[in-house]
C-alpha cells in the first residue's frame, strides 16, 4: 500500500455533527525525515471535546483544528519506520495522531505502551478517560472514605472509571446517566450504589433518597437540568469538579448556572480543568491510575466502530447517548 487515508475538517458543526463536515482524502505515506517517526494507527478516540475543537473558537483552552487540516484525534498504533533516536520499529505507541491511518511525528507527545495491552484497554482506561478521572477525582476531588460523590455522565468512558475509582476509595457513588441500560450496568457490573435515570426519574426526589447525607463530591460531565439539583444537595465544604458539559456543546445559549449563594453558604471548591494543562504529567498520572487497575478495581465496555467512514458518522452517538462505553474507531 503506497497511499493512505485520512479525513480533514471542512466545515464548522453548528447544531448538527455529521459527514458533511469532513472530506475523506488519499495521501501518499511519507517517509520520515531525520528525528521523525512514522507511525500506523490500528485504533484512534473519538471524544466530545472534538466538539469544541471543531468550532471556531479561539478562546478555549486548545486552538481549533484549522479548516482543511487533519481532524484531531488521540490514537493507538505501532512504529513503522523511525529515524528517531528515542523510538523503534515495532513499538507500540499513544498520541495525537488525528483521523488518519499513517502519522509522522517528532516524538513531542508520544507515550510508549505495553505491547499487550489491548488497544480497547489502553484508550478506554490508560489514555484520556483514565488520565481524566485520576486528575480530576483523585488529585483535585480528594477523595475520602465514607463520603458521597455523585457522577454525572456515569456510565461514559470518564464517568464510569471515576464512579469505580470512588468506590474503591470508599465512597458512596452514585451515577446520573440517560437509560436503564446505562442504569443497570453501573449499579449490577460496576458496583455503584445508586443510579438515576436523568430523563424519565423525578430528579429532586431519586436524588434525595439515594444520598440521605447529602453530596460532598459532585463530578459534573454533562450539565443539563440535573445540575441545580445536585447543587442544592451539596454538604458543607463539599467540592465540584468541573469536567464536561456536553449539554451545552451544540446549545446557543448555555444553561444558566446556579444561583452562588450555596457557594457560601457551603464553602464549596468549584474546580474546571482540562486535560492539555497535564500532558507532561502522563507518567506521574498512568503511575496513580496503575494500581487500579493492576487490582482489577476498573472495569470497561469499549464501543468500536469500524473504518475512517464511521468515525464521520460516529459523532453524534456521543450526543444521542447511543454509545455503549468508550467510542471509538478500528482502521
Ligand atoms: N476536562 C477534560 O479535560 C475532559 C477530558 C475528557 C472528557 N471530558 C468531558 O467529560 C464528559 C464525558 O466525556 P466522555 O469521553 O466520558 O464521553 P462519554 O460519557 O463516553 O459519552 C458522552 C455521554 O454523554 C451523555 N450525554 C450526551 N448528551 C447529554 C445531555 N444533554 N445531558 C446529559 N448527558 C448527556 C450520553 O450518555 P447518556 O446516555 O447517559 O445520556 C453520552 O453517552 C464530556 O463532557 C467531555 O467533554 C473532559
Amino acid at each position: 500500500m503506497s497511499h493512505y487515508h485520512a479525513v480533514k475538517l471542512v466545515r464548522r458543526p453548528e447544531k448538527a455533527l455529521d459527514a458533511s463536515l469532513f472530506e475523506k482524502v488519499s495521501l501518499p505515506i511519507p517517509e520520515p525525515a531525520e528525528g521523525q517517526l512514522l507511525v500506523r494507527q490500528s485504533h484512534m478516540s473519538l471524544d466530545p471535546a472534538m466538539i469544541g475543537w471543531m468550532s471556531a473558537d479561539t478562546e478555549s483552552y486548545i486552538p481549533p483544528v484549522a479548516l482543511g487540516e487533519v481532524m484531531r484525534s488521540s490514537g493507538v498504533g505501532e512504529v513503522v519506520a523511525s529515524r528517531h533516536p528515542d523510538f523503534a520499529v515495532g513499538e507500540r505507541v499513544m498520541g495525537m495522531f488525528g483521523w488518519t491511518q499513517y502519522a509522522l511525528s517528532s516524538g513531542a507527545g508520544i507515550t510508549k505502551i505495553d505491547a499487550a495491552l489491548p488497544a480497547e484497554m489502553v484508550l478506554s482506561v490508560l489514555a484520556l478517560p483514565g488520565l481524566t478521572a485520576t486528575q480530576g477525582l483523585l488529585r483535585l476531588g480528594k477523595p475520602k472514605a465514607g463520603e458521597t460523590l455523585v457522577v454525572t455522565g456515569a456510565a461514559g468512558s470518564v464517568g464510569s472509571l471515576v464512579g469505580q475509582l470512588a468506590k474503591a476509595e470508599g465512597l458512596r457513588v452514585i451515577g446520573v446517566v440517560g437509560s436503564e441500560d446505562k442504569a443497570q450496568w453501573v449499579v449490577d457490573t460496576l458496583g455503584f450504589d445508586g443510579a438515576i435515570n436523568y430523563k424519565t426519574d423525578d430528579l429532586a426526589a431519586k436524588l434525595a433518597e439515594l444520598t440521605p447525607n447529602g453530596v460532598d463530591l459532585f463530578f459534573e460531565n454533562t450539565g443539563g437540568p440535573i445540575q441545580q439539583h445536585i447543587f442544592g444537595r451539596m454538604n458543607a465544604h463539599g467540592r465540584i469538579i468541573v469536567c464536561g458539559l456536553i449539554a451545552d456543546y451544540l446549545s446557543d445559549t448555555p444553561a444558566p448556572g446556579p444561583s452562588w449563594l450555596n457557594i457560601i453558604k457551603k464553602r464549596l471548591t468549584i474546580q474546571g480543568f482540562t486535560m492539555p494543562d497535564h500532558w507532561h504529567e502522563i507518567p506521574e498520572l498512568i503511575a496513580t491510575l496503575l494500581p487500579y487497575v493492576q487490582s482489577g478495581k476498573l472495569q470497561y465496555r469499549a464501543h468500536v466502530l469500524e473504518g475512517l467512514d464511521a468515525a464521520m458518522e460516529g459523532l453524534p452517538l456521543l450526543v444521542n447517548g447511543g454509545n455503549q462505553g468508550k467510542l471509538m474507531v478500528a482502521l
